[in-house]
């Protein structure tokens, strides 16, 4: 790394990225372009593209420092099928978008962040998504009102710690919210380290319930 390479690292990247990836290469369109929101360090979005070359992903963030360093990551794997990073703050309706993505990504955002990111992701990929088409999350979730390991406990309060509006999600409440703009919950698909992926669809018909 020299002195103006923006790249950062994130260690979890390392040891979700295999089996995110799994998921990832069976619920995504075989082809069709995948927007990542909250790409932080752009780690997932080269990595993906690397391992998926028939789909163009579109990384993207709010924060200045990760816009860099995803343009470091996607410049430095010279990937023709890594867009250039987008500025997307998902509150900021309509999203900023070129051409309408076939699938949108979102690993550990919604419990670092304001439960109205939340709500306006859903909102963003109503908006945008076509019928067929994935919204996967990943994270930690609460299930059944509970939490599902001592660790996201842990995780949790120290989270609200950092910030009272973050907080582990309940994973009812988020597939809830997406029901009622016309996201249907397909699979739930547990992860290492007592994470998991929701894989929601969009459904056909009107938007909202
Ligand atoms: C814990 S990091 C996860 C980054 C990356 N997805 C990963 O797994 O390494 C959370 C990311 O969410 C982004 N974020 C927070 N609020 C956001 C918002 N309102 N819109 C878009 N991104 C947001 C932050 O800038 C940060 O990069």
């Amino acid at each position: 790394m020299n002195a103006t390479d923006a790249r950062r690292f994130a260690a979890a990247t390392q040891r979700n990225r295999a089996p995110i990836l799994a998921v990832l290469a069976r619920v995504l369109p075989e082809r069709g372009l995948v927007l990542e929101i909250a790409s932080g360090t752009g780690e997932h979005a080269v990595v993906f593209a690397q391992a998926l070359p028939a789909l163009v992903f579109q990384p993207s963030d709010t924060e200045p420092e990760s816009l860099a360093s995803i343009e470091g990551w996607r410049a430095r794997s010279a990937l023709p099928n890594v867009r250039r990073a987008l500025a997307l703050d998902v509150h900021a309706l309509p999203w900023p978008l070129r051409d309408p993505p076939d699938a949108i990504l979102c690993i550990n955002m919604i419990h670092i962040a304001p439960w109205s990111a939340c709500l306006a992701l859903l909102d963003g990929a109503a908006a945008v998504l076509a019928p067929g088409a994935p919204l996967v999350l990943y994270g930690p979730y609460r299930a059944g009102g509970a939490h599902t390991a001592p660790s996201n406990a842990a995780f949790d309060a120290s989270l609200r710690e950092r910030d009272v509006r973050w907080g582990v999600r309940d994973q009812e409440e988020v597939a809830a919210e997406a029901a009622a703009r016309g996201l249907a919950l397909e699979e739930v698909v547990e992860m290492p380290a007592n994470n998991r992926t929701l894989v929601l669809r969009r459904r056909a018909g009107p938007q909202r319930d």
